[in-house]
């Protein structure tokens, strides 16, 4: 098995603020945490201590090849208080931009990736449509002492996934579970998204910083009826509709279909410079909840493995904007980095194959992190993070990894080095998978 990457195609990781970083920043992940309200209960606060250790993450980056990454900037740490900027943490983040600049590293930003800061919250966040204004200010304030040392912006990470882990399910700060609450904060989320777009390019034009690419991350995965009646197929496409493709029309062009409304006075337009898109996993959809069928490949969190779905998700959003495509994240939970080789190669073996302009690949997670409700205990880096002391050490994923950069994609030594014979747990068996590969008599 082997598999060459376009000439151009750039592969890089992602991290997000609150799930690195460590300290207790005033979000509202904090206050979550310091509840006691995570699975494992390890508490954000201690994660990877990457405010602490950024330099040392970067030179690890840098060793590994990497030179794109996706990061986030942590709200509550820049305004700790309501109209109070916080000098030092932005000189904090210009020193980490300027470290990542001189190993040749090129950030994508995100503004805004699950955390806030508790004064916002209290304020109701994005249930409120007058709130919108607080985080475009945020944005503002960040521009103007880092805007010159980025391009790339990802205003609002997965709004779908937040509404609906805290606001329908309940799982996720603030623990709320209305399907109308849900809705409406897709709805604030669509406008802040489309406010921000227009703001980053405003502000950074204005400044003279050059040209500018925004997007927002938009998680997607493959909804699929479980069995062939009427109501599995329907529940499938409302779900798909409700989850995904609703909010991604109105958030690329401007265009509200019920239940989502344009509740201020957006134009339509285009509002993505590329797609950013966020893939993980396939649902089996069985009246409304999801279900596993037997035998289904599955990571250490149940979630199905099917490598297909990131291309067909990157069709259903390349129709609705043609523009160029990023995964802005694609990644497994491995524990034991068992299997993790495997599920990259199979992503990225259906990227090189594709004839859709998908130019970026960002791995999620670049080291083990803080995965929200699951805490430490579900483990998603390319590097191992040994939490107590801090020590990072490489998987062999994340050798994998480098040797794609350098190679600029997969050789059959490299095929039998790393993915050779690694196999998936199957659903509801109790057995594990045969590599595809391997099943059609490749010899290792
Ligand atoms: C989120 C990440 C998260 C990852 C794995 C994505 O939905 O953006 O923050 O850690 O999935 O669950």
């Amino acid at each position: 098995m082997n598999f060459s990457l376009k000439k151009d195609f750039r592969l890089g990781v992602a991290t997000a603020s609150t799930q690195i970083e460590g300290g207790d920043a005033g979000s509202n992940w904090n206050a979550f945490s310091a509840e006691g309200k995570i699975k494992d209960g390890s508490d954000v606060s201690r994660a990877t201590q990457h405010y602490r250790l950024f330099r040392e993450d970067a030179d690890l980056l840098a060793s590994l090849n990497i030179r794109d990454y996706r990061m986030s900037l942590e709200w509550a740490r820049i305004e700790p208080e309501e109209g109070v900027f916080s000098d030092e943490v932005l000189q904090h983040y210009r020193e980490e931009l300027l470290y990542l600049k001189n190993l040749g590293i090129t950030p994508l930003i995100t503004f805004y990736h699950f955390s806030h800061p508790l004064w916002f919250e209290a304020k109701g966040s994005f249930a409120k449509r007058e709130n919108i204004g607080f985080y475009l200010r945020f944005i503002e304030r960040c521009l103007a002492r880092l805007g010159d040392l980025c391009s790339d912006y990802i205003t609002l990470n997965e709004p779908n996934v937040f509404a609906s882990m805290g606001y329908l399910s309940g799982e996720w700060p603030p623990e709320e579970t209305s399907f109308f609450k849900m809705i409406r904060v897709m709805n604030v989320f669509i406008e802040a998204h489309i406010s921000a777009y227009s703001l980053i390019h405003r502000v950074r034009s204005e400044a003279g910083f050059g040209a500018s690419h925004v997007s927002f991350a938009h998680s997607m995965r493959v909804f699929t009826p479980f069995r062939k009646s009427i109501v599995d197929r329907l529940s499938a496409s409302l779900q798909r509709f409700l989850f995904q493709d609703g909010l991604a029309r109105a958030c690329f062009t401007g265009q509200f279909r019920f239940p989502f409304r344009n509740l201020g006075h957006v134009k339509r337009g285009q509002y993505a410079d590329f797609i950013a898109l966020n893939y993980y996993s396939q649902s089996h959809v069985r009246l409304w909840r999801g279900t596993l069928p037997p035998r289904t490949p599955v990571n250490d969190l149940n979630w199905e493995i099917y490598p297909p779905g990131l291309i067909e998700c990157c069709e259903r959003c390349f129709a609705m904007m043609p523009v160029p495509i990023r995964i802005s994240e694609n990644g497994t939970c491995d524990n034991d980095d068992r299997f993790r080789a495997r599920y990259i190669a199979e992503h990225l073996e259906l990227v090189s194959k594709s004839a859709l302009p998908i130019s970026h690949y960002y791995h999620w997670c670049f080291i083990d992190n803080f995965e929200w409700k699951e805490g430490e205990s579900a483990r998603f880096g390319l590097v191992h993070c040994d939490y107590e002391t801090q020590v990072r050490t490489v998987k062999q994923s994340g050798h994998f990894y480098a040797d794609l950069i350098r190679h600029g994609g997969m050789n059959d030594d490299m095929y039998r080095q790393y993915v050779a014979g690694q196999t998936y747990k199957l659903a509801n068996s109790g057995k594990e998978s045969i590599n595809r590969v391997d099943a059609a008599g490749v010899k290792n």
